[in-house]
């Protein structure tokens, strides 16, 4: 995750009792994996202890959805989570601390965590929208006959839900532009759909959420973030501060790059034409009223913009 030659301590959080109990097989396991880039482990059910001095935060622990169920009816059974730990991150966790949530709803609980992380900067705060990305660029890799590597500037904007809008306006499929390959038909009322539900479609297949291509998606992330992504895009929630008419605060996806300083750069002057602005709107809709939703542990304001 954070390159070739980077050693690790991991940090390791879980709920007491049961939780504790698996959280020791995952150590043992990780101890007898001999990674020679795992330079400590340690296990805690405090998160004032577990985020002490930590660079990287992956908030991962949540209710995960069940059959059945939108990742925005975790709202209020998640948002506490991530109000807890957001303020333990501003307590405990190193001021640069680049916090990635994957726990859904991610977005919204990004914006919570972020919010009661007052000392933090709302930026070093991401929801994880690679996964989308990812998907995205699967289903046109297979469509298309070619490598994932292949594909580019394919965009996530908004919610990490059903709402999300990946968009293929600005996507390069073997360096041709995609919309001149792409079969419209298919792409509006099938690729669309598909990406939107996919988590759906896992969980309707697996009976539990997605898991190892949720971690590589976290790994893929913070790997751009922290060695760099080139010239290729990332779609990753993050503060809005009004870019493409978004409202200031709401943790919206929109595409990246990574220079590898562990920061971000939004991709601005996008053009935008009308069915992408309608699919916009539609989610940032949404992520407001999830926002609304939240309002009480927010800290009384819903801007919180550097
Ligand atoms: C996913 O997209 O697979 C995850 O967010 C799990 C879920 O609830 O869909």
């Amino acid at each position: 995750m954070l390159g070739k030659d980077q050693p690790v301590i991991l940090q390791m959080l879980e709920v007491p009792g049961e939780g504790m109990k698996k959280l020791q097989g995952v150590k043992m396991e990780l101890d007898d994996s001999a990674f020679p880039l795992l330079a400590g482990t340690t296990m805690s059910s405090d998160p004032h202890e577990a985020f002490g001095d930590a660079d990287y935060a992956l908030l991962v622990g949540a209710r995960p959805r069940g059959p059945g169920m939108e990742r925005k009816d975790l709202l209020t059974a998640n948002a506490k989570i991530f109000q807890l730990q957001g303020s333990a991150l501003n307590e405990v966790a190193r001021r640069s601390c680049k916090t990635l949530v994957v726990g859904n709803p991610a977005n919204t609980n990004a914006l919570v965590a972020a919010h009661n992380a007052p000392d933090m900067n709302p930026e070093n705060f991401m929801a994880m929208t690679k996964l989308d990305q990812s998907r995205a660029e699967g289903m046109l890799a297979e469509k298309y006959g070619c490598s994932v590597d292949e594909i580019d500037r394919m965009i996530i904007w908004g919610n990490h839900s059903s709402t999300q809008y990946p968009d293929i306006s600005h996507a390069s499929i073997k360096g041709k532009w995609a919309k001149s390959v792409v079969d419209m038909k298919w792409y509006e009322s099938e690729f669309v759909p598909k990406v939107q539900k996919r988590g759906a479609e896992i969980i309707d297949a697996r009976g539990a959420s997605s898991a190892a291509s949720a971690a590589a998606a976290a790994v893929d992330h913070l790997n751009c973030l922290h060695v760099g992504s080139g010239d290729k895009w990332q779609s990753m929630g993050v503060v809005s501060h009004g870019e493409y008419g978004i409202t200031p605060g709401l943790y919206y996806s929109v595409p990246t790059l990574c220079t590898g300083d562990r920061t971000y750069r939004k991709i601005m002057g996008v053009p935008i034409d009308p069915y992408s602005a309608k699919k916009m709107n539609t989610t940032e809709k949404e992520l407001l009223e999830e926002r609304d939703g939240v309002k009480s542990l927010l800290g009384g304001s819903f801007e919180k913009i550097v």
